[in-house]
Parts: C-alpha cells; sequence; structure tokens
C-alpha cells in the first residue's frame, strides 16, 4: 500500500504517520528526516540541502525525486510518504515512477489546518536529536521539562527552520508550491481524503483511520 501524506507545515504529518505504519504496517517515509539524516550524516546530498531547509525553501525537485524515488523502491511500494511529493512535478513524477512498477497510490491523505494553529505547533515542537522522537511544549509534554523520555538525560532541541521567521517563509512556500498537489490529484481522478487537522491528535488520527478503512474495504 502506498499512502500520501499531505499538508502545511505543522499540520501534524510527521506525528500521524507514527501511528499509520504501526496500525497499517507500513514504512514511514519522511523526506524531511531523510533530508535531515543526510545532514547529520555530512553527506554531498545533505550539504546541497541545507541552504534550502534553514531559509523556509524547497530542496530543487530533481534531488528531492532521486531521492525519495529510491526509498519508495528500498521500502517494496509499502509505505507512508510524509513531505513527499511538495510540488506538481514530484507528483507526477512519482505517479510514473509507480506504474513502472505497476503500482499506484492506494490513498492520499491531506492534513487541513489553520495557520495560526500550524505556526503554534511548530515553534512549540521540541525534538530528541537521538531518537528522534517529536514533543510539543504546550499539547504534548515530555515527563521531565526539556528532556526526552525515551533517551532519558538527553534534551531535546528545536529545528533551526522552526524559528518564527522562517516558519512564516515555510508556511508562504506550502501556498506557492505545495497547495497545487492537491488540485493535481483531483484532476488525475484520485481521491483526496481531507482531514480537518486542527482538533486532538487523537480526534485527528481517529478520522484518518477511519476514511483509509472504508478506502480499503470499499465500505
Ligand atoms: P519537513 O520536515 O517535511 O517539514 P514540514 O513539512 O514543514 O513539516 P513539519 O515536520 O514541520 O510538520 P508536520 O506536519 O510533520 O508536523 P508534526 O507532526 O511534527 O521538511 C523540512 C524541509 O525539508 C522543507 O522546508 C524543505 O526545505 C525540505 N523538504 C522536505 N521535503 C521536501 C520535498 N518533497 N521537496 C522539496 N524540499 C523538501 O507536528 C508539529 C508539532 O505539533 C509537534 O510538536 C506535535 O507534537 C504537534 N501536534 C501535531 N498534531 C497535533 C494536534 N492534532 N494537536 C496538538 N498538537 C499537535
Amino acid at each position: 500500500m502506498v499512502i500520501v501524506m499531505l499538508g502545511p507545515p505543522g499540520a501534524g504529518k510527521g506525528t500521524h504517520c507514527k501511528r499509520i505504519v504501526e496500525k497499517y504496517q507500513l514504512v514511514h517515509l519522511s523526506s524531511g528526516d531523510i533530508l535531515r539524516n543526510e545532514r547529520a550524516g555530512g553527506t554531498e546530498l545533505g550539504k546541497k540541502a541545507r541552504q534550502y531547509m534553514d531559509s523556509g525553501k524547497l530542496v530543487p525537485d530533481q534531488i528531492i525525486i532521486e531521492m525519495m524515488v529510491g526509498a519508495i523502491a528500498a521500502a517494496g511500494g509499502n509505505c507512508v510518504s510524509d513531505g513527499f511529493p511538495r510540488t506538481v512535478v514530484q507528483a507526477a513524477e512519482l505517479d510514473k515512477e509507480l506504474a513502472k512498477e505497476g503500482k499506484k497510490i492506494d490513498a492520499v491523505v491531506n492534513l487541513v489546518v489553520s495557520d495560526d494553529v500550524a505556526e503554534r505547533r511548530i515553534t512549540g515542537r521540541r525534538s530528541c536529536p537521538v531518537c528522534g522522537a517529536v514533543y510539543h511544549i504546550d499539547t504534548m509534554k515530555p515527563k521531565i521539562e526539556g528532556y526526552c523520555d525515551k533517551c532519558k538525560d538527553q534534551k531535546l532541541v528545536q529545528r533551526p527552520d522552526d524559528r518564527p521567521d522562517v516558519v512564516k517563509i515555510r508556511l508562504k512556500t506550502y501556498y506557492e508550491q505545495t497547495a497545487a498537489v492537491v488540485g493535481y490529484y483531483t484532476n488525475s481522478g484520485q481521491e483526496v481524503l481531507d482531514i480537518n487537522a486542527d482538533k486532538t491528535v487523537d480526534d485527528v488520527i481517529g478520522l484518518i483511520f477511519k476514511k483509509i478503512d472504508s478506502l480499503v474495504t470499499g465500505k
């Protein structure tokens, strides 16, 4: 099964993908996490991506397509793609690559969230640099303030692109380049599952499971 998760920064894509992969036994492929790992490893790809990510811009299509198409193929086409595609060019390329393997996207989940909620979520996000666990200073607090629950004495950090000035640019980039991906899928006959993501994490994941289940079972 191939699920594509769409939505602006802070919509909750990463948070909900973690629950989706558990339920449907899929591999979680986050383009943002893969890029951050490349950066942490000091690779050429990571070095190229850095300037775009830290300024809230998109990494060029060619780099991302190569990286994500390879990752999806390595997952045997059983994955949730989180953060890819993010342009119409990327979306068309993904369709083309899946068609070569006789596959297609099974579900496109589109998390819809207001800008102020997205901004509050991103600027309050903290994560563990070791295990990648994600917290929020108000809505998903760790047991001990500032420290990871799992890695105990590991201090939580804020992503460099989660500063308020960069968040504004990321949201602008989303409306200018990524929002059109929803229209691309609708126009190509692919059903888009719109989810009101302003609700609590439990409410949102409940809505997502309900819609994916009904798509899979046809009921
Ligand atoms: P990426 O890492 O993908 O960032 P993003 O899309 O901006 O998404 P975020 O990770 O900020 O948000 P999210 O929706 O996953 O929210 P989360 O679940 O963490 O990309 C980073 C950069 O990489 C891009 O800017 C670009 O440069 C580059 N890039 C990546 N993919 C690319 C591509 N395909 N093409 C070109 N460039 C690419 O939740 C946020 C916070 O809110 C958390 O603290 C969470 O606990 C909390 N929260 C979530 N849901 C709820 C809820 N329902 N209620 C209360 N709190 C909630």
